[in-house]
């Protein structure tokens, strides 16, 4: 039986179209499903849009439709992304469905049941931006001497009846599970923030409001609805059955990861894991918190009028070169910024010029001078060998490695040195010139680069899936030799190899006019 291996990414807020940092978080979690699913797992994916809160309710009146409107509206737009964005999930959860107020309802029961739900009156500050509950003591100062959040949102002071979770009793059992499980919290310099925040001690947290109504019904208490990071947490489960004893509970649950953006590392890391100890249900092997993507250095926003459209950027550049720029550029954990010029260059630099020229060097001139297939008889020499070994131990053991850590970066680094090795042995070898003096070994040559390629392109899929697909479809490799496993398992360059109509996959692109291009 394969491993199951369940990961998330958080459920976006559909109170405008999708920007560029939902479709960041949803290329990476859709690169890990399809690695893992290569690696031979039996993955889960979920995605979705959380509806719900006053934020939605907000946005709503303001536009003058029902927050149900709004999320119908919206969360059309966030599927279409990802579907243009060759994102292959297998649940987008809305938290209007009906399956996730009966989840919800039902983990609230089992939190009340334990003890730690009760009424009282909440005095204190809320952002309606982050959808979160601040101290005082956390608060800064903006330029005209208002009060902000943390994270430089409005705050406004709010009192009402409402149910509060006993965060405050979760304090040690928290601190215990940071500590025996290092990897709960990544990367470490979240896990360092955490551990300070809750060392600092917990207080009670509002759970429900009444105040308005867009939210999931407390159950048995009229008036109140969910403080909609209740509910939205607890969509991790509902996808799963909860709270039935489904197939798919128990074989996916607890969760491997839910990836999420550095500013919800509270909800996911606190919160959350309190919510289900007290339920009693067990809790993710992991919370991964990525960085932030800016633009041009700068955050995108409507006032500075910086905001991409992330379906602009696939019309400009294509699918698979905005997944490789994403994942290829940052340092997963860290803030990064973009701009034309960036992905330019490095799809230019590494997928045109590199990765795609060499594939298509290699199968036209099999295609064109071989009658579109060979095999090489002549003896491998040690070049071949070292060759085949570099690559090889970039694709099955580096590149897996790095993905498996979430350093993609990395990982892709790793892969691109060995196309890099691959273009030197072209060079060196030579076997335009070799067709008229050693043709044996010119065909020889070129079976070690389809290997190659092949290895090349199987690791490479997760990231470029489209483009991968057609190298290796050109390559004509049989479906089953397309994971890891194949890697070390097959050789293709040891049989006949066969070139189907291979047509150049990365076109070289241009600035576009106004972005510095003509
Ligand atoms: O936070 N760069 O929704 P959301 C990278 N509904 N990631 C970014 C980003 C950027 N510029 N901007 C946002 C919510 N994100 C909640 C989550 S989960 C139970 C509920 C990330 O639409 C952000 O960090 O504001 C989050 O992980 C995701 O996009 C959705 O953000
Ligand atoms: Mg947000």
């Amino acid at each position: 039986m394969a491993d199951p291996f369940y990961l998330t990414t958080a459920i976006h807020y559909p109170n405008g179209k999708p920007h560029i940092g939902h479709a960041y978080e949803t290329i990476a979690a859709d690169v890990l499903a399809r690695f893992h699913r290569l690696m031979g797992r039996d993955v889960r994916f979920q995605t979705g849009t959380d509806e719900h809160g006053l934020k939605m309710a907000q946005k709503a009146r303001d536009l003058g439709k029902t927050p149900r409107e709004l999320a119908d509206e919206m969360s059309g737009h966030f599927r279409d992304l990802f579907d243009k964005l060759d994102i292959k999930y297998d649940r987008f959860i809305r938290t209007t469905d009906d399956d996730h107020y009966r989840a919800s309802q039902a983990i609230w029961q089992a939190m009340e049941a334990n003890g730690d739900l009760y009424l009282d009156r909440y005095e204190g500050w809320y952002s309606v931006r982050d959808e979160a509950y601040y101290a005082e003591s956390e608060l800064i100062e903006g330029e005209g001497g208002e009060k902000l959040s943390p994270q430089g949102t409005p705050v406004e002071w709010t009192e009402e009846e409402t149910w509060f979770f006993r965060l405050s009793a979760y304090s040690d059992k928290l601190l215990a599970l940071y500590e025996e499980n290092p990897d709960f919290i990544r990367p470490e310099s979240r896990r360092n923030e955490v551990m300070r925040f809750v060392e600092g001690g917990l207080r009670d947290l509002s759970v429900s409001r009444t105040s308005f109504d867009w939210g999931v019904p407390v159950p048995g208490s009229e008036g109140h609805v969910m403080y909609v990071w209740v509910d939205a947490l607890t969509n991790y489960l509902t996808g799963l059955g909860y709270p039935d004893d489904t197939p798919e509970m128990a074989k996916y649950w607890p969760a491997d990861l839910h990836l999420v953006g550095k500013d919800i590392t509270r909800f996911h890391t606190v919160y959350w894991p309190a919510f289900l100890m007290s339920a009693g249900i067990a809790l993710p092997k992991q919370v991964y918190a990525h960085g932030f993507l800016l633009n041009k250095g700068q955050k995108e926003s409507k006032s500075l009028g910086n905001v991409t459209d992330p379906a602009e950027l696939i019309e400009a550049y294509g699918v698979d070169v905005l997944r490789y720029f994403l994942l290829r550029e940052f340092s997963f954990g860290q803030d990064g910024s973009y701009s034309h010029e960036a992905i330019v260059n490095r799809a230019n630099s590494e997928l045109a010029n590199s990765f795609g020229n060499l594939a298509q060097r290699v199968m036209s001139f099999i295609a064109k001078n071989c009658d579109g297939a060979i095999t090489a008889e002549a003896p491998v020499e040690q070049v071949d060998d070292q060759l085949r070994a570099r690559v090889r131990q970039a694709c099955a053991v580096e590149l897996p490695g790095q993905f498996e850590k979430l350093a993609f970066a990395a990982g892709l680094e790793a892969w691109m040195q060995a196309v890099y090795a691959c273009n030197a042995y072209v060079d060196e070898q030579a076997p335009w010139a070799l067709r008229k003096t050693d043709p044996e070994r010119m065909k020889r040559v070129l079976a070690t680069l389809c290997g190659c390629i092949r290895d090349l392109a199987v690791a490479v899929a997760p990231v470029i899936p489209a483009a991968s697909e057609k190298i290796l479809d050109a390559l004509t490799i049989p479906s089953e030799q397309r994971d890891y496993a194949a890697l070390s398992a097959n050789d293709p360059s040891m049989g006949t190899i066969t070139v189907e109509n291979p047509k150049p996959v990365f076109p070289r692109l241009e600035l576009p006019a106004g972005e510095g291009g003509q």
